[in-house]
């Protein structure tokens, strides 16, 4: 037997098994691999896709992350916040559409224009869907104040990725100024306020090693990580780490492939959990996405960001569905998704399961201390 199909006939991979399944790169290897984990998703959380409705709300960004299209220095792309309004037509459309959430995503800013801006759309989305709406921010880090605030007016998700887990390997992507561990002490904080936590890395960068995306995972289970979002690594001309844009074209391939060995060996370990397939995956194969799907991936982010700003908000170079609005989006993903064997879980809120199961145990634990 060799020592994939070893792995693989274990009911989970040990922690050192996952460097292994993620360097499985011959072509009948990934094949069983990716099989593999798409049986695990079916049996821990069917084969349902769930829709997460993405608003990019605004491309200004405080921050200058090394990789990152919209980063404060580059001075070449024009800066939006979308109004109100429009974020609320898009939000009630998404409602009525039977999607059980949306994510809220920006640049990063923490000034009280900007929390109260979050508090206003949180407070108005609840509303206008009788507090149906799941809401998912993704507005990056801030204060403990700032959460409850936000966790208070009903936001219940929060996605804040870490990147990379490998703190050395972050400040290399990153400005000086810029903290992994006040990143990680997010993460903790938006767990202990009781948000559902979502974090990701991104996959195939400069200099990554798949040891570190196999210590990624193990870390997504320390933090009580129960939503990822990950995708690819994809140069952005505008960024310092732009170099190697040229030879991009080449690596795709196997930038796709080891993106979708990730999400393999993360449904393979964290079982669970739910995982998105990144848009970015889309940007590396007309159907990335549904690859992604099929690798044990069971979310998906239709964007609805009105096609006029969507051209500003690209964080890496050949961002797809960039003038489609969100009905032609709904319309192409369906039929895709559908034709995979898939369904959609409209009218689902598709909390993960992971974290229900964890509630459910911390409340059937608290009700026999209070009996006992
Ligand atoms: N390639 C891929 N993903 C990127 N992101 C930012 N820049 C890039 C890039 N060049 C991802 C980061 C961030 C998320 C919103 O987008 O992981 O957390
Ligand atoms: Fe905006 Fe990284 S550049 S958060």
């Amino acid at each position: 037997m060799s020592r994939l199909d070893a792995i693989l006939a274990k009911p989970r991979p040990d922690p050192g098994d996952l460097a292994a399944l993620l360097g499985a790169q011959a072509p009948e290897e990934q094949t069983r691999l990716l099989a593999a984990a798409y049986a695990v998703k079916v049996r821990e959380v069917g084969s349902v896709v769930y829709f997460r409705g993405l608003f990019e709300l605004s491309n200004r960004c405080n921050k200058d992350c090394l990789y990152c299209g919209i980063r404060r220095s580059n001075q070449k792309v024009e800066r939006y916040t979308v109004p109100v309004d429009e974020i609320l037509g898009g939000a009630r459309w998404a409602w009525e559409q039977g999607y059980g959430s949306v994510v809220l995503q920006s640049g990063e800013r923490s000034d009280p224009a900007f929390i109260d801006l979050i508090t206003e759309l949180v407070t108005k989305i609840r509303g206008l869907s009788n507090d149906q709406l799941a809401i998912t921010l993704s507005v990056g880090e801030q204060s403990e104040a700032t959460y409850r605030t936000w966790f208070e007016a009903g936001a219940e998700r929060y996605l804040l990725r870490i990147e990379t887990s490998d703190p050395d390997f972050y400040r290399r992507i990153h400005p000086a100024d810029h903290s992994w561990e006040r990143r990680r002490d997010c993460l903790r904080l938006l767990h202990s306020i009781g948000y559902q936590l979502g974090s990701g890395v991104m996959i195939g960068l400069p200099g990554q090693s798949v040891e570190q995306l196999a210590r990624d995972i193990l870390f997504f289970e320390q933090e009580k990580v129960v939503m990822i979002g990950m995708g690819p690594f994809i140069p952005h001309a505008h960024t310092p780490l732009r170099d190697g844009i040229r030879n991009f074209v080449w690596k795709r391939h196997a930038q796709l492939a080891l993106a979708l060995r990730m999400i393999a060996a993360t449904r393979l370990y964290l079982q669970d959990v739910n995982i998105a397939a990144a848009t970015a995956l889309q940007t590396l194969a007309p159907d990335g996405r549904e690859q992604g799907l099929m690798a044990g991936a069971n979310v998906i982010m239709p964007n609805l960001t009105d096609p006029k700003y969507r051209s500003a908000y690209q964080l890496y170079d050949g961002k797809p569905c960039l003038d489609e609005s969100a009905t032609q989006c709904r319309g192409c993903l369906e039929t895709r998704i559908t034709s995979l064997g898939e369904t959609i879980g409209f009218g689902q809120r598709g909390d993960s399961r992971r974290f229900l199961g964890r509630n459910v145990a911390a409340a059937t634990k608290e009700a026999i201390c209070r009996k006992g």
